[in-house]
């Protein structure tokens, strides 16, 4: 007798801003028939929270503090979004999640990653299958995130120091947890990296039985 719920998969796409992420995601997402989703962001509460965020100047909030709200944002996000997804045995493909504060406010911005494990633990308790990490050099990345000139420029504004602290930090990702974390170079065409993304995804689905 099968009692167990339909389990879903949930990838996650990650990197510094401008790195291609957002590009690759929603490529991915196509490719499967996927549910896409974003972080700060992807459910109602969450995107006002992320409005909160991602506007204004760079000192409006402490880190500890954007730790608080990037969690508030992701358990509405996880409860009203991810779950239902997972719990309808549907792939879910989310433009950044966890490994972002992980390494925005955890390591780059200030080092508080003890305090964004425990919250994490205590409030969030999920885990991505698969996880892409888009690795692109900070000054290509950056030249193209200010190209876009969106206004939700706050954690772009700190600067190529900073950005260059976040490669890093995403970098080490793949080395923490090497199960999920696979690194994918950014620094080539679009295309070129979305058939070198599919084919990782495809592989990982079927492994799973999934598709
Ligand atoms: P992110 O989500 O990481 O900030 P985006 O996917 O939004 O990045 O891409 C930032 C900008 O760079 C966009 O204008 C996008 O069209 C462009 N872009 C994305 N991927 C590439 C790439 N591989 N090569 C050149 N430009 C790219
Ligand atoms: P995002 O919309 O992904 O920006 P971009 O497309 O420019 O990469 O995310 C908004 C900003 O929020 C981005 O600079 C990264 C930051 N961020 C954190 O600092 N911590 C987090 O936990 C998340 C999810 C995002």
């Amino acid at each position: 007798m099968s009692g167990a719920a339909p389990r879903g998969v949930f990838i996650t796409f990650e990197g510094i801003d401008g790195s291609g992420k957002s590009t690759q995601a929603r490529a991915l997402a196509e490719a499967l028939g996927a549910r896409l989703t974003r972080e700060p962001g992807g459910s109602v509460g969450a995107e006002e929270i992320r409005r909160l965020l991602v506007e204004g100047d760079a000192a409006r909030w402490s880190p500890e503090t954007e730790i608080l709200l990037f969690t508030a944002a992701r358990r509405d996000h996880v409860e009203k979004t991810i779950r239902p997804a997972l719990e309808a045995g549907l792939v879910i493909v989310s433009d950044r999640f966890a490994d972002s504060t992980r390494v925005y406010q955890g390591a780059a911005r200030a080092a508080l990653r003890g305090k964004v494990d425990l919250l994490h633990e205590a409030m969030i308790a999920l885990e991505p299958d698969l996880t892409f990490v888009i690795d692109t050099d900070p000054d290509v990345a950056l030249a193209r995130g200010l190209a876009r000139r969106s206004g939700e420029d706050r954690f772009e504004s700190l600067g190529a120091g900073f950005q260059h602290r976040l490669r890093a930090g995403f970098r080490a990702l793949a080395t923490e947890y090497p199960d999920r974390v696979v690194l994918i170079a950014g620094d080539r065409a679009p295309d070129t990296i979305a058939a070198d993304v599919l084919t990782r995804a495809r592989a990982f689905l079927a492994e799973r039985g999934h598709g």
